[in-house]
């Protein structure tokens, strides 16, 4: 059955959730499910913005069929072709055989790559460009690698509605209400939004900030993205601009130490647990991340939110532990950069991987390393409890700094 949900008088939401995928894009695990979001605009031209993935393609059709209350589809804007938006396209296209695809020139090329799709009917746009749709005019963003190269976002002019692809989307179903003023984001979709936004996009800050740059000559009513709930509220706009912001010019989201460890027996575990006591005496909050247990995306996530990282690794097979190495190459990956960081390694004959993790942290960009290397024999003795608490000394005196200097 049907379940449209108006948005503005002639805007309906079409999308649907899924609770059931255990791992979005087969990487990231979404506990509380995913929402794949398409809109119809009902003017004089009938305009679908996106199609979804095929987990909710049935519904999404008998959305489809009832929000156009018999009237024919005129245009279809495709804005980003990653399947989990295209996956029911060219169902659509053979539905309505009548219908104009509204693109730009690399999503066309993509549509013939990912389907047999004639090319027939196709609208090609370029940034800037306006398509009239009756009482409104839709203008075309283009927002390349937000999150593919082909990206791009329409405005619609008259009711200052973006539209926004990939961008300001969530992990999380939504349901209930799709408005995020009418749940509690901060709450229940923050940390899912953070994990989205860096596992899915945080390696293009740059692109990012171009398309805020655009964004900011629009005057902005509402966001329609292709993931979670839709920004309606000026107030709630601006907040989630400026996570934007910080977040994609790499600033820490807030001042705190995030504590890496990879133990095997426990015994690195213990020196970390050791350094965050020490740092809590020191009246600097710190929390702590077995990367054997918590999934690299929220690792990811969580080490770009704080000011200050330390690394804890056991030495394995003369190397860094394969979990925490694969988390620094996740890090690199998504262009982790501008922390604080510090380092603390165990071994029980040859200990290596403080200075293994060292060389890879301290090629990244503007990383600034706080105490000298702990190093751990096997087991925390008096001598380590002492250099662990002048490390915990050395990350407390920079992160005391920093708040004063900012108050
Ligand atoms: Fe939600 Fe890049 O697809």
């Amino acid at each position: 059955m049907q379940n449209v949900i108006q948005v503005t008088e002639d805007l309906f939401y079409l999308g649907g959730n899924d609770r059931r995928l255990a791992l979005f894009e087969s990487a990231f695990p979404v506990p509380r499910g995913v929402s794949y979001n398409s809109y119809l605009l009902t003017d004089e031209k009938t305009v679908l913005f996106d199609t979804v993935d095929s987990a909710v393609g049935e519904l999404f059709f008998e959305n489809l069929d009832h929000a156009l209350g018999g009237r024919d589809l005129d245009y279809l804007i495709v804005h980003h072709m990653e399947p989990d938006h295209s996956a029911t396209f060219l169902r659509v296209v053979e539905k309505y055989p009548s219908v104009t695809v509204v693109t730009n020139q690399k999503v066309a090329m993509m549509l013939k790559n990912y389907f047999p799709f004639s090319g027939k009917n196709v609208r090609l746009i370029k940034e800037g460009d306006v398509l009239n749709v009756g009482k409104r005019n839709i203008c075309f963003v283009f927002a390349p690698m937000v999150h593919w190269p082909e990206v791009m976002m329409s405005y619609l002019k008259e009711d200052g509605i973006l539209f926004s692809a990939d961008a300001f989307g969530t992990f999380g179903a939504i349901g209930g209400s799709i408005f995020a003023d009418e749940l509690p984001f901060e709450r229940d979709f923050l940390d899912d939004a953070r994990r989205y936004y860096f596992n899915i996009v945080g390696k293009y800050g740059v692109q990012v900030q171009s398309v805020l740059k655009k964004a900011a000559a629009l005057p902005i009513s509402m966001i329609c993205p292709l993931h979670g709930p839709v920004w309606r509220r000026s107030e709630d706009i601006a907040w989630y601009l400026g996570k934007y912001d910080v977040w994609s010019r790499y600033l820490p989201e807030e001042k705190g130490v995030a504590i890496f460890y990879a133990s095997v027996y426990g015994h690195t575990q213990n020196a970390a647990e050791i350094l965050g006591a020490a740092l809590a005496k020191e009246g600097v909050p710190a929390k702590l991340y077995d990367v054997s247990v918590t999934h690299v995306s929220i690792l990811l996530s969580e080490a770009f939110r704080y000011s200050h990282a330390v690394f804890a690794s056991t030495t394995y097979n003369n190397g860094i532990f394969v979990n925490m190495e694969n988390f620094l190459s996740d890090l690199k990956a998504h262009s982790f950069q501008g922390r604080k960081y510090s380092l603390l390694e165990n071994g029980s004959w040859s200990p290596q991987a403080g200075s293994l993790m060292e060389k890879t942290v301290s090629e990244w960009k503007n990383m600034e390393k706080l105490g000298e290397t702990v190093t751990v024999v096997s087991s925390v003795k008096g001598e380590t409890r002492e250099k662990i608490e002048a490390l915990a000394a050395a990350i407390a005196a920079d992160y005391k700094s920093e708040k004063e200097d900012k108050s």
